[in-house]
């Protein structure tokens, strides 16, 4: 993880030193620091690596020198890159994360590979893009996205707490990927929404259940705002969608995949967030909620 730095440079180093956290490169307009965040040779599997955000965490994990399971359904191209970019740090592997056997497998290989997993990222999902309102929304739809966001991620947990029954340790790290569709809600994608809801309850309960596998293990979510990756690609083509979401946002932004990675690499550190669990992150630039109406959709004839 890198900060760049104008002043105060000495406080901080004090700081760091203090903590153990530990340092340094200098370039020429400025000064990097690398914080040692203790993910060297942790075992991190990642679904959806093949995707914008499991991507971006993928290689934040490995400049970390971690060792990385790097999931993806359909697309192996990304992965591949991986592959050739860190040697022998990388094991790819593809699974339909709607099928358990597949899972399951999945787990097994990558524990045959790389051992006992520490850190498992539940990133993968999909997000039907048509706005489409419950009253028309096939049953069909409405399985699939379940089936993939929410089915997937217990099956990844239950595969992943199995792991860290076999192998006893010390430390473990779950960190799951919401939404703000699951703080706020979203009209046209309840099926969405509600699976990201659901991985606060999963959050909340499994918090409580790590710790009898891993007695300082630790489960966190993170709930990104519009992100820019393939999954958003299409709406944040759309100008006047952009506007209408950045009025609720105070930092008028939307979010990298690297916004989303940094977050999810400092909870995975126990060395910085070795005290955090249990919560719900939001990385979405300050953002308050969803605008619903234009003003023209407002009749101030009907305030009584
Ligand atoms: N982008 C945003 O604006 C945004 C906002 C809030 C939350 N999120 C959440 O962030 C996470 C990552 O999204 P992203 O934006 O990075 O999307 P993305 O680029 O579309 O990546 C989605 C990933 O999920 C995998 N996946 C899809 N269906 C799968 C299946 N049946 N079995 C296994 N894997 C499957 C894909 O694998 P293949 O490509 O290999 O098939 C891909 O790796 C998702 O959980 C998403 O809900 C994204």
């Amino acid at each position: 993880m890198f900060f760049t730095l104008e002043r105060d440079f000495i406080s901080l180093i004090h700081a760091l030193h203090h903590q153990n956290i530990q340092m340094i490169t200098k370039i020429d307009n400025g000064t990097v620091i690398r914080m040692n965040l203790g993910l060297d040779g942790k075992h991190v599997l990642i679904t959806g690596a093949s995707g914008g955000i499991g991507l971006a965490t993928a290689r934040l994990f490995l400049e970390e020198d971690a060792k990385v399971t790097a999931h993806y359904n359909t697309n192996s191209k990304t992965v591949e890159e991986l592959k050739e970019l860190h040697s022998g740090r990388v094991f790819g592997i593809k699974a339909d994360l709607r099928d358990a056997s597949q899972v399951e497998a999945m787990f097994r290989r990558s524990m045959d590979h790389f051992g006992r997993i520490d850190v498992l990222v539940v990133n993968a999902g999909v997000w039907p893009e048509n706005d489409t309102f419950v009253a028309d929304m096939s049953l069909k739809q409405w399985e699939n996205t379940l089936a993939i966001n929410l089915t997937g991620a217990f099956l990844c947990c239950k595969y992943f707490f199995q792991n860290l029954r076999e192998h006893q340790g010390e430390h473990a790290s779950v960190i799951f990927v919401g939404s703000t569709a699951g703080v706020f809600g979203e009209a046209g994608h309840c099926d969405y929404s509600a699976t990201k809801a659901a991985m606060k309850g999963l959050t909340l309960s499994l918090k409580n259940e790590i710790v009898h596998f891993a007695r300082k293990g630790r489960v966190n979510l993170v709930n990104p705002g519009w992100t820019i990756t393939p999954m958003a690609e299409t709406s944040l083509s759309d100008e006047q969608l952009v506007k209408r979401v950045l009025q609720t946002i105070p930092l008028r932004k939307v979010a990298t995949a690297e916004d989303i990675a940094n977050i999810i690499v400092f909870l995975a550190s126990d060395k910085v967030a070795g005290h955090i669990s249990g919560q719900s992150i939001t990385v979405a630039g300050g953002m308050e909620g969803r605008v619903l109406f234009t003003p023209e959709q407002i009749d101030l004839s009907e305030i009584k």
